[in-house]
């Protein structure tokens, strides 16, 4: 197929189209007749059909998008593997500029969407440390994000604080020439990219055992403060027969917000602190670390980290086709001796992450008939 025209993409907003005739309709072309790549409306669901523009709240996200995001990363995760499809790959988007706005801590997923932009041939600018930006000088939130989507087309962002994303794609929506905005974690709250990928590895693990549906998976570890489990919750209401079963010290049970959203879409979950009763019966375990960087009194340092970890005694019990899943980073909660097991699946899920955000940025930019 010949490459789409992606020029002008910033001339899709109700002020930008006032000014140019040729924008009355259809709203996705521009002044030149080119296809406007960019979608503007922020769908309040998600699905294949309709355009993605904003990723703030997993929430959006219904069953026929997850499973073509699946695909999709499977295409480009199968092309990638040879040199003519990695240059095809990165022909995809050469013209396209993305902001990594990241003042939060973060390893994989900085580097995965770095790379997954590199994929595509997109080039990258970034802020980690907000000492080197204009906020020092007093300059507002807000206007640090208008700047940003004035040099950019898709703003990536991860902040210690919750709602940001949300705020900057409500101030994006306001602004004659709004980009879209990609929630790259937000504080304990939420993490949708991390469910995303969460999804493809789980899907990608059954795929020979009739895929999600059906399955039980445990969440273990810090499930108070982890914002990945609290956005994998939010995604299992698009699968049939889920079970969750959740295993945590006391003091960092599953929130009761998700637990409402759970039981409002009849997805049966259980709580307990003994990971030797339900282990047995688990299809997929996904571990996490105590999220001690929110104690306010050292509250991790009291958790027996021994009663919520995965080594060989766990793994005798372990299903022989179940998996071991974790975010990463971890700590004392996974013995590096585990990693050697083919159930450890954390870092095939690593890797799938750098896929998975491949294929959103192919579906924001509407590119994914491409690949
Ligand atoms: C997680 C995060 O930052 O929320 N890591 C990640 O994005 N891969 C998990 C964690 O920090 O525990």
């Amino acid at each position: 197929m010949l490459p789409r025209q992606v020029t002008m993409a910033h001339l899709t907003t109700d002020a930008a189209r006032a000014r140019c005739s040729a924008f009355e309709t259809p709203s996705r072309y521009n002044l030149c007749g080119m296809v406007t790549e960019v979608a503007r409306e922020t769908p309040a669901s998600a699905n294949a059909s309709k355009p993605l523009f904003h990723i703030i709240d997993p929430r959006i996200f219904e069953r026929d998008l997850l499973d073509d995001l699946c695909d999709l990363a499977t295409r480009v995760r199968t092309l990638a593997k040879s040199e003519e499809g990695a240059r095809a790959l990165r022909d995809i988007l050469p013209t396209r500029r993305a902001m990594l706005y990241f003042t939060q801590p973060s390893t994989r997923t900085f580097l995965s969407f770095n790379n997954a932009c590199h994929v595509l041939g997109m080039c990258t600018s970034e802020i980690r440390d907000p000492a080197t930006s204009s906020e020092v000088k007093g300059e507002s939130f807000a206007d640090s994000i208008r700047t940003f989507s004035s040099y950019v087309d898709v703003i990536i962002m991860r902040t210690r604080e919750p709602g940001r994303a949300a705020q900057a794609a409500r101030l994006m929506d306001s602004i004659p020439r709004p980009v879209p905005v990609i929630n790259a974690g937000s504080g304990s709250d939420q993490h949708p990219t991390q469910a995303l990928l969460d999804i493809y590895t789980l899907a990608r693990s059954f795929s020979e055992r009739g895929g999600i549906d059906g399955k039980v998976i445990g969440m273990m570890g810090d499930l108070k403060r982890g914002r990945t489990v609290r956005s994998l919750c939010y995604l299992m209401r698009n699968y049939v027969g889920v079970r969750l079963v959740f295993i945590a010290p006391e003091h960092f049970a599953m929130q009761d917000d998700v637990k409402a959203y759970l039981e409002d879409h009849d997805i049966p979950y259980t709580e307990t602190q003994n990971l030797a009763d339900v282990l047995p019966d688990l299809d997929a375990l996904y571990v996490t670390r105590m999220q001690s960087e929110w104690d306010s009194a050292n509250e991790s340092r009291a958790v027996d980290l021994t009663r919520f970890s995965v080594g060989a005694k766990e793994l005798a019990i372990l299903k022989s086709d179940g998996i071991i899943m974790h975010p990463l980073p971890r700590g004392a909660e996974i013995d590096p001796a585990v990693d050697d097991d083919p159930r450890a699946m954390y870092w095939r899920q690593e890797r799938n992450g750098m896929w998975m955000r491949v294929a959103v940025l192919l579906r924001i930019f509407r590119m994914h008939g491409r690949v």
